[in-house]
């Protein structure tokens, strides 16, 4: 039986829609009707391909108001934040859409013939996307692997379909076949689970908690099923003395805080160089206080709310009443999820605040005393996702860059995506890269072809 999911608005608590999640008979026969459409969606020529990409780029784009405020009303994105999301889909789409023209293989000199290599589609892609960026992580994985030849379905998080639901109306109305580019809403459990047991879905692509994508990889390891992981993050954003002081404290909360935190990149593990820890902390108090945290709707907003009433519970768990709380932001009163920015001293590198993805707007300060303690401190967890470096030191930057275990470093500041960079994690961050150049090859397989020349 199919019960409806009810969308929540997570600023206000009132339902915004009500969405009836997929079932795994349903899950499989879209699966059944993406393996049918392969043949044709490959023998689209490459220029036809890239033109149907690009109408859909600029659907995305003429749909970018209405796409933000859905996603303002599902997600509690702030309007700003939620504009750049609906804009990187449509980058992103204008970007792969410049690849089926350029998917080209190669020839390599052998003797008595001539040996040329395919870039081939690897067939049915699933495509399972977390709460936290519903509409950039889908672009992530469905843009590149459409662009390549591949058909896609994407399964959105329970608590946020509607942006996906939206993409997939955009899609159709630009001409893309129903079946090339499908949108299924349902539980993790049901049509995600579908994805990675049906052999007919040839790769996962799967944003999400650790957790999670260790099952999915467990999953898929009978049928060596392909996988793209993005997982967690504890990312370190390391203040040396010599740093801007000034900067690196006004921008450490939008580092952290930044989607009230629910960001795998965010860097919630603030270590600061001993002979400046002070007075750091002295910076970082108004700047923190200072974040705008209200209506996400609201042009000047900086911070909306956590995604639902589980989520926050589960993020308070981390500030008991007794917990080293160094200062704190506000919240609006009345409903919806609400959670001030928060700054914490642990005592100790054991605490959970410091190993755990907290995944809210909560982050720690602790003190090191040289360059080889911070990247000691910054590689001392599972995680390997993102990081910044303060320092007016070009040698340290770069010595530090290359010794902290990430995938994403920035240096005086807390960039991490463009969608023509390569973007992923280590360690148990991850596996794999999205964005960039490399990104298809993730979606395609070497086929390698001999043709004998001599009689
Ligand atoms: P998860 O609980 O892992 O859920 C992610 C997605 O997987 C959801 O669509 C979920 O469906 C689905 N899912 C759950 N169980 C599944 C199963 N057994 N089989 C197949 N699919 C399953 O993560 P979350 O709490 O939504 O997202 C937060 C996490 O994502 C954080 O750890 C964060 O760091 C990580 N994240 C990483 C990145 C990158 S790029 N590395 C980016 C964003 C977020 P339901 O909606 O039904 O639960």
């Amino acid at each position: 039986m199919t019960t409806t999911f009810d969308v929540i608005n997570p600023a206000t608590e009132q339902v915004v829609e009500t969405v009836r999640p997929t079932s795994a008979e349903e899950t499989d026969e879209a699966i059944a009707r993406a393996h049918a459409a392969l043949p044709a969606w490959r023998a689209v020529p490459p220029g036809e391909r890239a033109g149907l990409l690009r109408a859909f780029g600029d659907a995305v784009r003429a749909d970018r108001e209405h796409l933000a405020a859905l996603e303002v009303a599902n997600s509690g994105h702030t309007i700003g934040n939620a504009r750049w999301e609906a804009g990187n889909v449509a980058d992103v789409l204008h970007y792969y859409a410049a690849a089926p023209e350029r998917l080209f293989g190669r020839q390599i000199p052998v003797p008595g013939g001539v040996d040329i290599t395919f870039a081939e589609p690897l067939g049915v892609v699933g495509v399972i996307v977390p709460w936290n960026f519903p509409m950039p992580i889908a672009g992530w994985g469905f843009a590149p692997a459409l662009a390549a030849g591949n058909t896609v379905l994407l399964k959105p998080a329970e608590l946020t379909p509607l942006t996906a639901l939206r993409l997939a109306e955009l899609a159709r109305d630009a001409g893309l076949p129903g079946d090339v580019f499908q949108v299924l809403p349902g539980k993790g459990s049901v049509v995600g689970q579908r994805f990675v047991a049906n052999p007919a879905v040839r790769k996962i692509v799967f944003t999400g908690s650790t957790e999670v994508g260790r099952q999915i990889m467990a999953g898929c390891a009978p049928q060596v099923k392909r996988v793209t992981l993005e997982l967690g993050g504890k990312n370190a954003n390391i203040v040396f003395a010599d740093a801007d002081l000034e900067r690196a404290a006004a921008s450490a909360p939008y580092g952290v805080f930044d989607n009230a935190g629910q960001d795998c990149c965010a860097r919630s593990r603030i270590l600061v160089q001993r002979s400046v820890f002070d007075r750091f902390l002295e910076l970082l108090e108004p700047a923190v206080r200072g974040v705008v945290v209200g209506d996400p709707a609201d042009e000047r907003t900086e911070m909306g709310p956590l995604i639902s009433a589980a989520h926050r519970a589960s993020v308070a768990a981390y500030v008991p009443d007794d917990a080293p709380v160094a200062f704190r932001g506000s919240t609006p009163s009345g409903p919806g999820f609400w959670f001030p920015p928060t700054v914490l001293l642990p005592a100790s590198a054991a605490d959970r605040t410091v190993v755990e993805e907290i995944f809210g707007p909560v982050v720690t300060v602790q003190a090191f005393e040289d360059e080889a303690d911070a990247v000691r401190m910054a590689n001392d967890t599972d995680y390997g996702l993102s990081g910044s470096i303060w320092t007016r030191d070009v040698g340290r930057a770069l010595r530090v860059a290359r010794a902290v275990e990430a995938g994403n470093l920035s240096v005086n500041s807390h960039s991490s995506v463009r969608y023509w960079t390569p973007f992923g994690g280590v360690k148990q961050s991850g596996l794999g890269r999205e964005l960039g150049p490399d990104a298809l090859a993730a979606f395609t397989e070497t086929k390698n072809v001999f043709l004998a020349t001599e009689d």
